[in-house]
């Protein structure tokens, strides 16, 4: 039996998805009985609820020992998808504890457990920091402390070190470093980090856009690829997930389109940016309101970091969806 990690999320719910398709017996666990009504509307969204009744729910934290003990009884494979994503200075404990310490009770128990195989979901976020003579953060960049990390980064980065960890105790691993992963658009007003901000951000009328970029990737290449790594031969190696990188005006450009929503018009310069995290500190502070711009987000949004997709392409031949064409067709289901 396979055991899912953070099936209530959007990675885990289209791998639970695709693992029963592919005739896969999967338990998959949740905090929240509300939560488990996402994973039924991604089934549903792919005409596929009848799909939904095979999975084994079970009440379990990453975080709660106990609860762990019961969830790996007659595991053979593991993927482990529950993080935090957080990009809030407040969240930096939650981050270590969620995301570190969540990883490593994964490991153990997949360690004592003798699990055939362990799937990490990781980020390019715990990739290195690019060298002033190279042009692509690889697999094999070097980390450099030295350098500014969000907590977000540093603790996807400190949750693979307990993988590599668990790869010198016996286990057979991959890690998978995705990029910022496109899934459907969300039908109603969502808090969620990460991709569905995106959305919901431009939908609300976005007005700026910047000229950072970073590698995108659709949730479907990320779990389908997941899925193929986890069934080859291939093992103890990380790959970077990405269909391209794109410069942050055009994929707001794309989604306004394909939201039919007007596009964001003024370039948000760097000057401006940090001056749009300064006065929303003040903002903030003086009326104790939560931080809409973090400092790290801010960063983010202008940094060209350019990554590289040719070891997953060399590995399993892949093709990777074409990001602009996969938000025309999903603003359309
Ligand atoms: N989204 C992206 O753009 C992106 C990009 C690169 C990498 N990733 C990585 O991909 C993975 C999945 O991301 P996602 O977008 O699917 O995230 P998501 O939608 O925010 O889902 C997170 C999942 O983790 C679960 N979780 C959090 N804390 C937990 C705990 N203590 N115990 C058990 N479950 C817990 C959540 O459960 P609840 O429903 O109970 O909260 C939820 O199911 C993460 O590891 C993330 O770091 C994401």
């Amino acid at each position: 039996m396979v055991l899912v990690t953070g099936g209530t999320g959007l990675v885990g719910a289209h791998l639970l998805l695709h693992l029963i398709e592919n005739g896969e017996n999967v338990r998959a666990i949740y905090r929240t009985q509300n939560n488990i009504q996402k994973t039924k509307t991604v089934f549903e969204l792919y005409q596929k609820g009848d799909l939904f009744e095979k999975i084994n729910w079970l009440e379990a934290d990453i975080l709660d020992v106990p609860s762990l003990e019961i969830a790996f009884i007659d595991i053979d494979y593991v993927y482990h998808c529950a993080a935090l994503i957080s990009l809030e200075p407040q969240d930096e404990d939650k981050l270590r504890k969620t995301n570190i310490e969540g990883t490593a009770n994964m490991v153990n128990f997949s360690i004592a457990k003798g699990i055939k195989k362990f799937c990490f979901v990781s980020s390019i976020a715990a990739l290195g920091d690019i060298a002033p003579h190279e042009t692509y953060i690889t697999e094999e960049t070097d980390w450099n402390p030295e350098k500014p990390h969000s907590d977000y980064a540093i603790s996807k980065y400190g949750a693979e070190m307990e993988v590599w960890r668990s790869l010198q105790e016996g286990l057979d691993v991959i890690i998978i470093n995705p990029g910022v992963i496109l899934g459907p658009i969300p039908k109603t007003k969502t808090d969620d980090q990460g991709s569905a901000e995106f959305y919901t951000r431009v939908a609300n009328g976005l007005s700026f856009y910047t000229l950072g970029s970073t590698g995108f990737v659709t949730v479907n290449d990320v779990v389908r690829i997941a899925f193929d790594l986890m069934k080859s031969d291939i093992k103890n190696e990380r790959f970077t997930l990405i269909a391209e990188n794109i410069v942050f005006r055009d994929i707001l450009n794309t989604i306004a389109d394909a939201l039919k929503v007007k596009r964001p018009t003024i370039h948000a310069t760097p000057f401006l940016v940090n001056l749009g995290w300064i006065a929303d500190g003040i903002f903030s502070t003086l009326f104790f309101q939560k931080r809409r711009l973090t400092k790290a987000a801010a960063k983010a949004s202008y940094s060209n970091n350019l990554y590289t997709n040719e070891k997953i392409k060399t590995a399993l031949g892949t093709v990777f969806t074409d990001v602009h064409q996969y938000i025309k067709d999903i603003s359309k289901l």
